[in-house]
């Protein structure tokens, strides 16, 4: 990718880039959440700083940091929290790539208290949180936007549904069939689909080297 580089083909762009997980309050000390480590994010961000962009990373808590005077960090914890950030910044974007596992559900109710345990079991009611890509995807007006699939099964036919569904212009396809890729893993095998539904699939890499691959594809479409 020297010639990207050198090129600085992102030089002029702002990036759009959410990562991490979600925390939905339960309580003051508890919360419901998932095993995304934000890596994906960070490595996204990174790579499209080195190749010349401004880039917004909305991030959900991660043991994560990061240091590049390109890149603002914007620190979030739940999933209405991520999405004020994202359209608070939207409407100057270029290209948004959203990598964050978002919660779906939060808790209907945020107890004051901590919950005290009582005999017999607890139900928490859980109402759906907002879906951040799909509304991305609805005001969208000259931005490149692109979504993740995390799939375990009609994984091609899942992948496309969101990529039309939420009106992107490519969808990041992650494997979770092979050993090491996915969450918590250093490596990811993934496939990228654009909205002509051209599709190119990928080996197992490191993140990193995914980063690369999956800023070459978007740049790729935003030169055409
Ligand atoms: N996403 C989002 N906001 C949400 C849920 C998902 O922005 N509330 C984004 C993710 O960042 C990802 C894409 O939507 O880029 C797909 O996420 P995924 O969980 O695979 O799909 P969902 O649309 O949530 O559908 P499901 O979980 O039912 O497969
Ligand atoms: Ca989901």
């Amino acid at each position: 990718q020297d010639h990207l580089v050198e090129g600085l083909p992102l030089k002029g762009k702002k990036v759009l880039i959410t990562a991490g997980p979600t925390h939905e309050a339960i309580d003051p000390v508890r919360f419901l959440g998932n095993r995304s480590s934000g890596t994906m994010g960070f490595e996204l961000a990174k790579k499209a700083a080195d190749l010349g962009a401004e880039v917004i990373l909305v991030s959900g808590p991660t043991g994560l940091s990061i240091q590049h005077t390109s890149i603002k960090l914007v620190r979030v914890t739940s999933a209405q929290e991520m999405y004020n950030e994202c359209h608070a910044h939207y409407p100057t974007t270029d290209i948004a790539i959203c990598a964050a596992a978002v919660a779906d559900y939060r808790p209907k109710q945020v107890a004051k208290e901590k919950i005290k345990k009582e005999d017999g079991g607890l139900t928490i009611a859980l109402e759906r949180n907002p879906d951040i890509l799909l509304s991305l995807g609805e005001s969208k007006a000259h931005q490149f936007l692109v979504g993740f699939a995390l799939e375990t099964q009609n994984e091609l036919e899942n992948a496309k549904g969101k990529l039309q569904r939420k009106n992107l212009d490519g969808i990041v396809l992650n494997s979770l069939k092979d050993d090491g890729a996915g969450f918590g893993s250093a490596t990811n095998k993934i496939t990228f689909i654009d909205k002509n539904l051209q599709i190119k699939t990928f080996g197992l890499k490191t993140k990193p080297e995914v980063a690369s691959d999956i800023w070459e594809e978007i740049i790729a479409r935003i030169h055409a």
